[in-house]
């Protein structure tokens, strides 16, 4: 086997091969690591190795695999791109990966990709600049350019190589969104020349590579028919997609992302002026892209949610109890959502109880909703959906809990209720079986105090919708023993969220952190601002929807509800407009926000169709203008970072990091802001400080800066060291 002499640094070579019928079979495995990524180490070994493979006559083609066994190639090394200094050295380091894989497309002797696992950024390029594509068909093959989500675009040809390949608008489906598909649908789109069952894919990619090497090359005719022809084939055809998906990418990111944008224009680039300027342009923008300070805030964002993967949650925590069978007690809204997720994520055994058996009936089919979702969608086949299905059961008692591991209980937010609950159950569970509460306002502590054994007692607080929320705040109570947390954070993982663990506190993360943003709104508008005002302005600060909004997706019912028990534990700042109904007037009037069709806003066929103007009169207010409107943004944002700073003062969050996940994944704080702390810092404490302070001299002490804040600001300290 023969192999390129390592750089001092790494202890084994990452590329080896070895030569057999002609064929050199290369496989990539980056010792001791657990994805392969393509740094500037590796890119040397490769250009060594097709040197190599380039003077040796024995080589005729080539073959090239993965030597990880669920992982292609996850992309360029993003450590790299963190200690880049300019734009111009960045703008090098794309130049190098481009002419590397340029070396690989116009390689003498033709090359065929096996691709199983994650084939991502840099590694599709470089599978784009091979001559040949297998893939698994397996799930955990996804193929994708994930580059914009971390503020950059495929900088080693891929804006150039792809639309060339499957047509201007599939790749631009995938360059501008950031997404992975899986191989299938790649297959489809023409990404990928063949698609094949894993124990078979080394013998069709070889297979592929001595065809080639005798001469045969494959033919492939652009995907998507005669629309196809009209919109991807001919330049006045791709203006109109052009015109289209840059007025979709503004749309969908307020212009806050230069990233898709940039794509954009290097694609369209490309296209026009053929693929050497258009690599030119790629690594100029790529250049520019990643040494933008959004682009550094989603890295961040990207380190951070690879940490919280790894982390137990609590200090030395026996390993967590590994979860088979999963009972939920109340098969409402939150219940189903839990329990659909929780099969199509962690294919688990879900046994759900509610008080009849029509409801549990209505449960599991709001369950199999999120399942024929996914199946509508392609993420899962027709036999995965039949056996996930089967995974589904419930009835009006507690049958089955008996071999729950965890047990989640998402019955009405009453103390009473949840108690009772609790009672009941926890003679009828295994004896080391975790009892987990997703109540969002009741503090676990007080819910434990009905049971026996308080130390299996947890909160696993999950937001609405469940299937699409990535965030799940773990709540130990009092007495939770550490093994109950890890199994609680460990089980919140298998179901896809992004686990953060917080202090028992009323309100925990994000509710508390939402309280003063939400309270604001009533006070601006008894001052005159129209709701329509409020909203934009914090869309614009790049919210994903204003918080007007927010209330009536969340439901004002639910909203009245955790005002009330923000209102009762942190009086002294959480105050409401003395003048003006309140949102409570609104959930009088059966006004509960989308889900009963009219709130703030009027909803018709799922769509928000504009203010109902009669909310005002229910609230007794008036728009007339009110505040300017950078005071209303600031009156909106200022106390969102100053509650987080006295939670943050407080050890509700174990650090900043888990603080500035939870409101971007919580609650869409915008990301490349780097949530409410990373943004204080950048703003600097002093200013804060000053500026909370000018707010309270006019209006009042709930704008008096956190302790913490002051004290920053006096030190000149800042939440990241
Ligand atoms: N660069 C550097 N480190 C990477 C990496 C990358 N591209 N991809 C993964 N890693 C690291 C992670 O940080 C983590 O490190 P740690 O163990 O020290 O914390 C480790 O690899 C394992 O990663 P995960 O825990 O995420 O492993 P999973 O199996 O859950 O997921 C994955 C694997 C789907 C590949 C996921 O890691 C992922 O999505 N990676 C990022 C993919 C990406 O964004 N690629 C584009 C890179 S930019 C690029 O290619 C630019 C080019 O166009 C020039
Ligand atoms: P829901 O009203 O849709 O569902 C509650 C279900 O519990 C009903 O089906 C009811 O019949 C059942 N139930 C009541 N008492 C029961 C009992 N003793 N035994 C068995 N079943 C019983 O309410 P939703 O919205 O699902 O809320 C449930 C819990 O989730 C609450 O604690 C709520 O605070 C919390 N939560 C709600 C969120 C939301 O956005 N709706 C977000 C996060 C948490």
């Amino acid at each position: 086997m023969a192999t390129i002499a390592p750089p001092s640094s790494r202890v084994a070579p990452a590329v080896t091969w070895d030569v057999q019928e002609g064929v050199a079979v290369v496989v990539l495995d980056l010792t001791g690591q657990p994805v392969n990524v393509i740094s500037r180490a590796v890119k040397d070994e490769f250009l060594a190795c097709f040197a190599a493979l380039a003077d040796d006559s024995r080589v005729q083609t080539v073959a090239f695999f993965s030597g990880k066994p669920e992982n292609f190639i996850a992309g360029a090394d993003i450590e790299e791109f963190v200690q880049l200094e300019s734009a111009a050295e960045a703008e090098r380091l794309s130049a190098g990966g481009q002419e590397m894989l340029d070396r690989v497309a116009r390689f003498s002797k033709p090359i065929a990709v096996g691709i199983h696992g994650a084939c991502l950024g840099g590694g599709f390029e470089f599978a784009l600049a091979c001559h040949y594509r297998v893939a698994t068909d397996h799930p955990k093959t996804q193929i994708g350019l994930p580059e914009v989500q971390l503020g950059i675009l495929p900088g080693a040809g891929g804006c150039q190589r792809l639309p060339r390949l499957a047509g201007a608008r599939a790749a631009l489906d995938m360059i501008l969104a950031g997404k992975s598909e899986r191989a299938a649908k790649a297959f489809r789109l023409g990404m990928v020349d063949e698609l094949v069952p894993q124990p078979i894919l080394r013998e069709v990619t070889i297979a592929a590579a001595k065809r080639m090497a005798g001469g045969w090359r494959p033919k492939r005719k652009r995907p998507g028919g005669f629309i196809g022809f009209l919109l991807d084939g001919n330049p006045l055809g791709r203006r109109i997609v052009f015109r289209t998906a840059r007025k979709q990418v503004l749309e969908r990111t307020g212009g806050h992302f230069p990233a898709p944008l940039a794509a954009l224009e290097a694609v369209e680039y490309g296209l026009k002026h053929g693929i050497d300027e258009g690599l030119k342009r790629e690594a100029q923008l790529f250049g520019q892209l990643a040494v933008t300070d959004v682009s550094r805030k989603l890295v961040q964002i990207f380190f951070a949610t690879n940490q919280l993967k790894k982390d137990p949650g609590v200090a030395n925590a026996p390993p967590p109890v590994r979860v088979q069978r999963l009972g939920i007690v109340g098969s409402g809204f939150m219940g189903s959502g839990i329990a659909g997720t929780a099969v199509v994520q962690a294919e688990v055994d879900v046994r759900m109880k509610d008080a009849d058996v029509a409801r549990v009936a209505q449960g599991i089919l709001a369950a199999r909703a999120i399942l024929d979702d996914r199946l509508k969608r392609r993420r899962i086949t027709k036999y995965e959906y039949a056996r996930l299905v089967a995974l589904l059961s419930g009835g009006d008692n507690y049958a089955g809990f008996g071999r729950a591991e965890l047990t989640i209980e998402a019955v009405f937010e009453d103390l009473g209720v949840k108690q009772q609950v609790l009672r009941e159950i926890e003679p009828v569970l295994p004896s080391d079986g975790v009892f987990a509460s997703n109540t969002s306002t009741i503090p676990i502590t007080r819910i434990a105090e009905a049971a026996q054994a308080p130390e299996r007692v947890i909160g696993m607080h999950f937001f609405s919708p469940v299937a699409k929320m990535p965030l799940l705040e773990v709540i130990p109570g009092a007495r939770t023993e550490p093994q109950t947390v890890s199994t609680a954070v460990a089980f919140g993982r298998r179901m896809g969220k992004t686990v953060i663990v917080v202090r028992d506190s009323p309100g925990f993360w994000v509710n508390r952190i939402l309280a003063p943003y939400g309270n604001e709104i009533g006070h601006l508008l008894a001052e005159g601002a129209s709701i329509e005002e409020i909203d934009s302005l914090a869309v614009r600060f790049g919210f994903p929807v204003g918080p007007v909004t927010l209330l009536d997706e969340v439901g004002l019912d639910v909203a009245v509800k955790v005002a009330g028990v923000m209102q009762e534990a942190y009086g002294d700042h959480i105050i409401p407009p003395s003048n003006g109904a309140g949102v409570a007037a609104l959930v009088k009037a059966g006004r509960l926000g989308r889900k009963s069709g009219r709130g703030f806003y009027i909803y018709k066929g799922g769509k928000k169709r504009g203010v109902d103007p009669s909310v005002y009169e229910l609230l007794g207010v008036h728009p007339n203008g009110g505040p300017r409107p950078a005071e209303i943004l600031q009156r909106l944002v200022l106390p969102m970072v100053n509650e987080a700073a006295r939670a943050v003062g407080e050890g509700v969050v174990h650090n900043p990091r888990d603080g500035d996940i939870g409101a971007i994944f919580g609650f869409g704080f915008p990301p490349f802001r780097g949530g409410p702390l990373r943004y204080a810092d950048d703003l600097g404490a002093e200013r804060i400080v000053t500026d909370l302070e000018r707010l309270a001299e006019r209006h009042g002490a709930r704008f008096a800066p956190a302790d913490l804040l002051r004290e920053q600001a006096h030190d000149g300290t800042k939440f990241y060291a």
